[in-house]
């Protein structure tokens, strides 16, 4: 599967690794990408984008990704505008960390972590890339049906790639009980898919980035930063978001590829 003259759709393309994914299926000549996000902030990120690669066709398209029938709506755009998607990174997400227990220290009293709070998270992180790539494969199916092709063939070509963002906190990481639940079962769901979907021609892998110089890690604070992660990372520094989008388009370009793929720049953590 080239990424060149194909039709990708990216979910969290607003900043950070989403927006660095965009950016690099663009440089590599993608027909067209799709830039999703719920903050308002994707319409002046794919402006940018649209001003340094003129060859490529850039929708945007602001909404949550949890939401049926916005994703519904923006399959049926991209499909009008720019053909059939076939590479679908639904990079999404979000953390809401909390440890899982904790008592406090007066009253003696414990806190347990708030179940909204974990279905917030498996809304966003793990149901919500399943169902993007759920409708991509729905679509090329469809297509085939209606088209009148048969079984996919060996000597075909590649009729569609998913992406799921895992991560290193999918092996387990205090204060993430729902953040790592949910990147963790992404395996599981990847590997069911591509099961299904070998057949026809499809694939699903997992890429598990390290700690990602973006919002999501800043949002921590550099103490934290420095303390906690930076000791822990072989690297010794934060991986850069384009370095995950170049590990993601190996991933989509090469078919041999059906697992998963740790970009975790060393990651070691401390045992607690
Ligand atoms: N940064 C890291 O160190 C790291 C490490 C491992 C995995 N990841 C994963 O990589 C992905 C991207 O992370 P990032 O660091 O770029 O995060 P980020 O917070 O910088 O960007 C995430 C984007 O997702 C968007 N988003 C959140 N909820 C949404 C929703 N319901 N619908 C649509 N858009 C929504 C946000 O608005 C934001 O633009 C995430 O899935 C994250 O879990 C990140």
């Amino acid at each position: 599967m080239r990424v060149a003259q194909q039709t990708a759709v990216v979910s969290g393309a607003a900043g950070g690794i989403g927006l660095a994914l965009c950016r690099e299926l663009m440089r590599r000549g993608a027909g067209a990408v799709g830039m999703v996000d719920v903050a308002p902030g994707v319409s002046e990120a794919a402006a940018e984008l649209r001003r340094e690669y003129e060859q490529c066709r850039v929708l945007d398209f602001q909404g949550d990704a949890g939401d049926p029938q916005f994703r519904s709506s923006v399959f049926d755009d991209m499909q009008r505008e720019a053909g059939l998607v076939r590479i679908c990174l639904p990079c999404a997400g979000i953390t809401r960390d909390k440890l899982a227990v904790k008592v406090d220290r007066e009253s003696g009293k414990s806190r347990i972590y708030p179940v909204e709070s974990f279905r917030e998270v498996l809304e966003v992180n793990l149901l919500a890339p399943v169902y993007w790539t759920l409708e991509m494969i729905a679509r090329i199916l469809e297509d085939r049906k209606a088209k009148g092709l048969g079984k996919w063939q060996p000597e075909e070509d590649p009729q569609g790639v998913a992406v799921f963002f895992g991560s290193v906190s999918s092996l387990g990481n205090p204060g993430q009980l729902s953040y790592a639940a949910s990147k963790a079962a992404l395996e599981g769901a990847a590997a069911t898919l591509r099961m299904e979907c070998a057949r026809n021609g499809m694939r699903c892998v997992v890429l598990h980035p390290g700690y990602t110089d973006t919002g999501m890690v800043r949002a921590v604070g550099e103490e934290i930063i420095n303390e906690y992660i930076l000791p822990a990372t072989q690297l010794g520094r934060l991986i850069q978001p384009r370095e995950i989008a170049e590990a993601c388009c190996f991933l989509v370009e090469n078919a041999a590829v059906t697992g998963s793929l740790w970009a975790d720049a060393g990651w070691h953590p401390r045992p607690c």
